[in-house]
């Protein structure tokens, strides 16, 4: 029994020395690890850090590893990274995690070459979410994606595509979230700060003015200042107000001059003095070009330079520019610091990433209600739709893989759905393809949705076929598809591949034909007088297949808004020529001055242009009155009131658009917008408050924003073009007594 004793005495000997040696450790953490108390603020938490950090643990963190594909003689990634766009190795003895980076927006991206048999949960295209005009969805959209991210071992995602829509042809407009910096800057920014409160760094991109493809790593964009901020630089800022992204990743482009990463109009003085961001810059995936005019403008973090940058200048070149003087030490400080405290902030070091189960049915619900939300109805004569679904006895469904699933953008964004693609071997099958077609298929949805109905499908090709099908269905539904990715733009807005005809054909033979877009951009629509309902749901997402026939069939009432203008034709546009899009030589610069500030619907309103169909349009399967606009202005603040009534026998949401006239202007700018779901016969009064920056000029003098003061001319409705009568109010300027 001694023994038992002598070993239970022992025991607890050995037990208290453990427990001592782990109180002692514990204690001896926050000695040891100071930074590691997170009650200390993030500014705290990297000051402390930093003063354990070598200078080779600064040059460790100011430049990134591709961790994707390698050619043979490509030189290893270091061990413990995920495949995928970026890496860099822990540091142990310190506490500081593995920096692992995925793309992209839309989800985590992932291919069978990054990371083989791997998926992710795709969310529909940008312009989806910011059609939604709804800024929860965009935070619960970046939530997911930022969950799936986190769960999957990231803890950067290479996401916040911000760039407005200045070109319709452009190959990323599906990345983005349309023309308006009120509308792009409040989405993005609440889908940043989705995706950081899953303790994942949020990117915003592509800063700054990377408005076209054709070109993208050499072209110069000429701009004015007051144009520039008082667009795209805006809805940076004000995504970055809203969504406080770790990290800001600057463009492949020039900007009057200089390279965007070692821009220091753009970097220092824009981002870091006047928006006073704290976080740090990481250039794209081969946007550097110099170590200290990089740095000194304001860059912080080389992005996979060993594979693509001309070579690695955040190491040798960096290390002798400090060496001569060229670079101070405290900016190297600066750099690792930001690095560090985005970290922090994000709360990564708490809440590091890694493995665990992913909930995909709450994840695919998340995308296929950003899609119910977002989707736009664009025509919809003698109210075809909704369909009465019980009364259907034959469908056509008809183009676009619709048997199969639906179209995804190409590029660094593109997310590997379950099930992988389900259309493989479109050309083009490399680089930015693979065409995807994501496997949630518009035609089981839309048979599951009228069992009783006798639902065919005909592949489009043989456009006879698929008009004698029509012919012979109560109602024919047609998608076509224009695909589009990064690298590239299109040469025009016409959809390939014969659909016009198509569409055409189809139309003509059953005047009852819906037609289905699945688009990055807007389109040609020749045959849109004889379609008797449209339906734009972009590159549509998760479970996009029940996603369409919920709206087809009126279970749910498509409330998207267009977040862009949609023209006729590119002789409308302020470029009507692209050069080099699609081929050829691209062109030294572009010229966004034409338009400057007036991107899309203000561009329309300044030329007096009417487009097919205008900023801020959608249809409904109910009615709504708006009325009783008031302005109040009070301690700076502007108020618009406004009365929504649901008219109609359908529950259903409108979006309530303020704009305003400034004082020596003559367009009209998006300042305020609130969405409002309401019964049949319901109606609500909405209080919008008003972005003061749309109220007011960028002055380039004092580097800021400054309300004029005088007549403001205030109107509301359902569009751009579409609005109640107007209300003129008098506000007193800046700086008045
Ligand atoms: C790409 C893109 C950028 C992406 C990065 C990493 O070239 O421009 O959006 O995040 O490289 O893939």
């Amino acid at each position: 029994m001694k023994r038992k004793a002598g070993n239970a005495l022992r025991c607890a000997i050995v037990l208290g020395l453990a427990g001592w040696m782990g109180l002692a450790m514990a204690q001896q953490a926050p000695a040891a690890h100071p930074w590691s108390d997170a009650k200390l603020s993030p500014d705290q938490r990297a000051d402390l850090l930093l003063k354990q950090l070598t200078q080779d643990d600064k040059f460790h963190l100011i430049r990134s590893y591709f961790a994707g594909p390698r050619k043979p003689e490509d030189k290893p990634v270091p061990p413990g990274y995920i495949g995928s766009a970026g890496y860099i190795p822990a540091i142990e003895r310190l506490g500081i995690p593995a920096i692992q980076e995925s793309d992209a927006g839309l989800g985590v991206a992932s291919s069978e070459r990054m990371r083989p048999g791997d998926y992710a949960t795709p969310l529909p295209a940008g312009p989806v979410t910011a059609a939604t005009w709804d800024p929860k969805a965009a935070f619960r959209g970046g939530a997911m994606i930022g969950g799936e991210a986190h769960a999957k071992g990231f803890n950067v995602l290479l996401a916040g595509g911000t760039n407005l829509m200045r070109e319709p042809r452009n190959g990323r407009n599906f990345e983005y979230a349309g023309e308006d910096p009120l509308l792009a800057g409040t989405m993005v920014g609440e889908a940043i700060r989705g995706i950081e409160s899953q303790h994942v760094v949020s990117t915003i991109k592509h800063f700054a003015l990377n408005d076209q493809e054709t070109g993208r790593t050499t072209v110069d964009v000429r701009i004015g200042e007051q144009a520039m901020r008082e667009s795209d630089l805006l809805a940076f800022e004000l995504a970055i107000e809203r969504g406080k992204p770790g990290s800001v990743m600057c463009s492949y482009n020039k900007l009057n001059g200089d390279w965007a990463c070692e821009n220091d109009y753009l970097l220092n003085q824009v981002l870091k003095r006047d928006w006073k961001y704290p976080g740090f810059v990481m250039s794209d995936w081969g946007g550097v070009h110099s170590a200290a005019k990089a740095v000194n403008a304001g860059l912080d973090q080389e992005s996979a330079a060993e594979i693509f940058d001309k070579q690695i200048y955040f190491d040798a070149p960096l290390r002798d520019a400090l060496a001569k003087g060229e670079v101070k030490q405290s900016r190297v400080d600066d750099m690792t610091r930001r690095i560090l405290r985005s970290f922090f902030a994000a709360g990564v070091f708490e809440h590091p990433a890694k493995k665990a189960p992913i909930d995909e049915k709450a994840n695919l619900a998340v995308a296929r209600e950003t899609l119910e939300a977002g989707a736009v109805l664009l025509r919809n004569q003698n109210a075809l739709l909704p369909l009465d679904v019980a009364k259907l006895e034959s469908v056509a469904v008809i183009g676009a893989h619709a048997d199969k699933g639906v179209l995804a953008g190409g590029g660094s964004s593109l997310v590997t759905a379950k099930g992988g693609n389900a259309v493989p071997g479109l050309k083009p099958t490399d680089w930015p393809g693979p065409v995807t077609y994501h496997p949630y298929a518009p035609l089981k949805a839309l048979q599951s949705m009228a069992p009783q109905a006798k639902v065919q499908f005909a592949g489009g090709e043989d456009v006879a076929a698929a008009a004698a099908l029509a012919a012979k269905s109560q109602v024919a539904v047609v998608f076509v598809q224009k695909w589009a990715g990064e690298d590239f733009d299109a040469r025009d807005l016409s959809l390939p591949d014969g659909q016009d005809a198509l569409v055409a054909a189809v139309a003509k033979a059953n005047p009852r034909t819906i037609v289905v877009l699945e688009n990055g951009s807007p389109v040609a629509m020749p045959w849109l007088e004889q379609a008797g309902a449209v339906l734009e749901v972009w590159y549509p997402g998760g479970d996009a297949g029940n996603g369409i026939a919920n709206i087809l069939s009126g279970k749910v009432n498509p409330s998207g808004r267009l977040p862009l203008s949609w023209p006729r034709d590119v002789s409308q546009l302020p470029r009507p020529e692209l050069p080099g899009a699609g081929g050829g030589t691209p062109p030294e610069s572009v010229d966004y001055a034409i338009e400057g500030a007036n991107v899309g619907y203000r561009w329309y309103q300044s030329k007096n242009i009417q487009p097919l169909f205008p900023f801020g349009y959608g249809l409904s399967y109910t009615t709504f009155e708006h009325g009783g606009l008031k302005v109040d202005a009070k301690g700076g603040k502007v108020t618009a009131t406004v009365t929504v009534q649901n008219t109609g026998k359908r529950a259903g949401a409108d979006v309530a658009q303020v704009y305003v006239q400034v004082p020596g202007t003559k367009v009209r700018r998006l300042a305020g917008f609130a969405k409002v779901f309401l019964k049949p016969g319901e109606q609500r009064v909405l209080s919008i408050p008003l972005e003061r920056k749309l109220l007011a000029d960028f002055d380039t003098v004092k580097h800021g924003w400054v309300v004029r003061g005088g007549e403001y001319v205030v109107s509301e409705g359902r569009s751009s073009a579409d609005l109640g009568a107007p209300v003129a109010t008098q506000l007193a300027g800046d700086g008045t007594k």
